[in-house]
């Protein structure tokens, strides 16, 4: 895994929104694997921007999203559904019905992970898959202690992870208890990988990544057994790591 370490928020976008889009102009029907959450907002932001100004064409992308809430309908404005509508699919030239996201609303829930494997297998499998990271580790809703070997899967949301997607609702009642989730093993598969983090909230997590051993406990550490699998991390993020790594690159590198 490589790290990029950045001075903020922005930046981290920026060295993100720069690897993504150059991935995008060097194979137009590129299969993306999307994150939800406040972390990769600003990335959207930039992808959108790009492809007002430079007319980067979605036009022939595929994209796979992580996760989605049981039982949030897709107008829900919590759903991850209505999140990649309003931040990022509605303000590109993707056709819809070229853009996968878990159904947290049908009958058989089993089914629709089977499904969802199938739909990754469809499309020739994740090329670049975008991750965030939650603050106890989770990656996608793969909670600590999830198999490394998992598929697509019904999640248990641990309290922690309830507590912390509780901004996103208006009261904690209203937070779903649990999610469909992309396996780590799924997630694994992917061609590449770029974990973002960001902030305070996400230090604890980015030291266990970092300075602890490749463990289900954190499920983010399958990412050190990658070969092309990238961790770019502001400074608040990454202020409790003690690595001394020749790995850890700053975000000035990129521009030698
Ligand atoms: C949720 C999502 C994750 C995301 C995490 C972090 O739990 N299921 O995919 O990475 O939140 O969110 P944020 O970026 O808002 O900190």
């Amino acid at each position: 895994m490589k790290v990029i370490r950045t001075n903020n928020y922005e930046e981290m976008s920026k060295v993100a929104a720069d690897l993504v889009i150059s991935k995008i102009k060097a194979q137009p029907n590129i299969t993306l694997g999307l994150a939800t959450g406040s972390t990769p907002i600003n990335l959207y932001r930039q992808m959108i921007q790009d492809h007002q100004q430079n007319g980067t064409s979605y036009k022939n992308i595929y994209t796979v999203n992580l996760d989605e809430y049981i039982g949030l309908p897709k107008e829900h404005p919590s759903s991850y559904y209505f999140f990649m509508k309003n931040e990022l699919f509605d303000h590109l030239d993707i056709p819809k019905e070229q853009t996968f996201i878990p159904s947290g609303v049908v009958a058989d829930l089993d089914e629709e992970c089977e499904k969802f494997e199938q739909i990754i297998t469809n499309v020739g499998g994740i090329d670049l898959q975008i991750l965030g990271i939650g603050p106890n580790g989770h990656i996608a809703f793969n909670e600590p202690g999830t198999p490394f070997e998992s598929r697509t899967h019904v999640v248990n949301l641990t309290e922690s992870t309830i507590k912390a997607n509780s901004r996103f609702f208006k009261t904690i009642e209203e937070v779903p208890t649990r999610a469909i989730s992309l396996g780590l093993k799924t997630i694994f598969e992917s061609k590449q990988i770029i974990l973002l983090a960001s902030g305070p909230k996400k230090a604890h997590a980015i030291r266990d990544l970092i300075d602890g051993p490749i463990d289900e406990q954190y499920p983010a550490s399958i990412l050190k057994k990658h070969p092309n699998s990238i961790l770019i991390a502001d400074n608040d993020a990454m202020q409790l790591v003690s690595t001394k790594s020749d790995t850890i690159l700053s975000s000035d590198f990129l521009a030698r």
